[in-house]
């Protein structure tokens, strides 16, 4: 039976980001390089991380971390998640399911947020739609990763799922992330 563990940044231990590491780098060290626990691939850094494990082995992985954006003339509240990943040989079996889950509910009570937020691929829609997200269609503005400076303008995929407020609050306009995304 896996096990979820959630943990604040200051929480995370050595050994913990030895394993995210080595997860990450087993997806993505050949396009991306070694993952880097201060700056990851250039998202945004996550405030609160999430661990599955089955007998102490790490499986799968997500980050989110709050932010005031933009959305229309407006303003909300997002628990911006990123970095989801599971262990290759362990898709498929619940995993990806778990570890939004978990972040679903801290939005709700641990690190409160109006709204669980993450842009992703299109051929992942259907994961996170699985998993309890619904997509917003709007233009985003966000800061890009490749130097952290550059605005871009972009249409998604965008996904949010319900935190203290139902999706169907989710207000009409533009969304802007003032800053680098998950
Ligand atoms: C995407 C990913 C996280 C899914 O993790 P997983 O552990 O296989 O997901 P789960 O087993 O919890 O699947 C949950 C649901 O999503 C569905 N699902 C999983 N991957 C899917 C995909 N690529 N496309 C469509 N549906 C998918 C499953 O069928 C399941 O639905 P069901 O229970 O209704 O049958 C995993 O494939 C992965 O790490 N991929 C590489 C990294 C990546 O692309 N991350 C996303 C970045 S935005």
């Amino acid at each position: 039976m896996p096990s979820l563990e959630l943990c604040w940044t200051t929480q995370l231990t050595r050994d913990a980001y030895a394993e995210i590491a080595a997860l990450c780098d087993s997806e993505y060290a050949a396009a991306w390089g070694p993952w880097d626990p201060r700056a990851g691939y250039g998202y945004a850094r996550g405030e609160l991380h999430v661990l599955v494990r089955r007998d102490g082995q790490l499986l799968g992985y997500a980050a989110s971390a709050r932010r005031f954006i933009g959305v229309g003339a407006g303003e909300v509240l997002i628990a911006g998640t990123g970095g989801v990943l599971t262990r290759k040989d362990a898709r498929g079996t619940g995993i990806g399911r778990m570890l939004l889950t978990g972040l679903q509910g801290a939005s709700r009570d641990v690190a409160p947020a109006d709204f669980g937020f993450l842009g992703c691929r299109e051929e992942i829609v259907p994961f996170y739609e699985a998993c309890g997200y619904t997509r917003v269609k709007a233009p985003i503005l966000d800061v890009s990763p490749k130097d952290a400076m550059t605005v871009v303008k972009s249409h998604g995929p965008t996904m949010i799922c319900p935190g203290t407020k139902a999706t169907g609050s989710w207000p009409a306009g533009t969304i802007d992330l003032r800053g680098l995304p998950w």
